[in-house]
């Protein structure tokens, strides 16, 4: 666990005079976004606030599963960022706080449904789709065709040259899993994963990292959001991006106040910052292209259009249940992830 606090962090990044001059009050953030805007975040919430703001960060399974083992003595206060799904069962599972904001009605409307599936319990902060990417350079140097639908990845001449991550530690990874038995039916969705594993050299325990290794060279392919591989792209990395021919689905990225919170106030502080504009267009700042909730944030002009995609109509009732994410993860290591190749 990497526990930072934003005070620290910016003297890293010299904003030193971004801190506050006398701390209110401390907060910890659980944060399931990339690196630097959960340190960006902080940093701009407490040059706001006076609130000292500690991060830890980590991805979006790990922090339900510590969100669990810490239910009767919760450490952190508000959980900012990762995939929708693991929010929802958050929620269901108790452990987390039920919280109606006012700003609630100023967002888009897939943010707001999110709130009222899980009965205030978790609201929607961004959106992004999931698909492949793919290293421009190793595929010309090898000659192969560029991809365009999740079936162009179970080629037998891709052997070890696909990275996902692990359902079990990864919402984008459990995004994959239920995207697949939504667009296959379970039988086809989980024949897929398995023929996709003889083409697997690894599953990260984080959703950006094959975004990253597919960037470097690493990987040939990957399997990710969409818009952690274009960040790459931005960056100057020789990787392309593809929304696959069958369709695809989506995360709606979330944030809970954590059941119990000791920094309660400065959680729904926190929390209605995160809903602003100001706030959600921090995203681009850090290098962050997901689809911003309030439709008064800047969406950056590089962020992946959904609406230009093949989305398919994710059942985020049915895969944000607790019951189907213990199932299918189940599965997913029985059948395919503990399987030899
Ligand atoms: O950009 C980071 C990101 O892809 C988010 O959009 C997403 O919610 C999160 O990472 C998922 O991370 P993980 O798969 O590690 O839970």
């Amino acid at each position: 666990m990497r526990l930072v606090a934003a005070g620290a962090l910016a003297l890293a990044i010299s904003c030193v005079a971004a801190q506050p001059a006398r701390a209110q009050s401390q907060l910890t953030v659980y944060c399931s976004v990339l690196a630097d805007w959960c340190q960006l975040m902080a940093v701009e919430f407490e040059k706001r606030t006076g609130i000292r703001t500690n991060i830890s960060q980590k991805g979006s399974g790990e922090t339900l599963a510590q969100l669990r083992a810490e239910a009767a003595n919760p450490r952190g206060d508000v959980w900012w960022g990762g995939t929708g799904d693991p929010h929802l069962q958050a929620a269901e599972l108790g452990l987390t706080e039920a919280y109606r904001s006012p700003s609630l009605e100023a967002l888009l409307p897939w943010a707001r449904r999110q709130a009222e599936q899980s009965r205030y319990r978790t609201v929607g902060i961004y959106a992004g789709a999931l698909g492949i990417a793919f290293n421009s350079e190793l595929l010309a140097r090898k000659r192969l065709p560029e991809p365009r639908c999740w079936k162009d990845l179970l080629d037998p001449a891709l052997r070890d040259e696909v990275q996902m991550s692990n359902p079990a530690s990864s919402g984008t990874a459990y995004t994959a899993v239920a995207t697949f038995v939504q667009l296959f039916s379970e039988e086809g969705g989980f024949d897929y994963l398995g023929r996709l594993h003889r083409n697997v050299s690894q599953y990260t325990r984080s959703g950006p990292a094959p975004a990253r290794n597919t960037a470097r060279g690493e990987t040939m392919f990957g399997i990710m959001f969409l818009h952690d591989a274009v960040a790459e792209a931005i960056e100057g990395f020789p990787v392309k991006v593809v929304s696959p021919c069958e369709g695809t689905g989506y995360e709606i990225g979330s944030m809970s106040i954590v059941k119990g919170a000791r920094n309660m106030e400065a959680a729904k502080r926190w929390y209605e910052f995160a809903l602003t504009p100001e706030a959600q267009g921090l995203a681009a700042r850090a290098k962050s292209y997901q689809t911003p909730s309030h439709p008064g944030a800047v969406v950056p002009p590089q962020a992946p259009r959904l609406a230009d995609m093949k989305l398919i109509d994710y059942d985020f009732a049915k895969y944000g249940s607790s019951a189907e994410r213990r199932r299918l993860i189940e599965r997913w290591e029985k059948d395919v992830g503990s399987r030899a190749k």
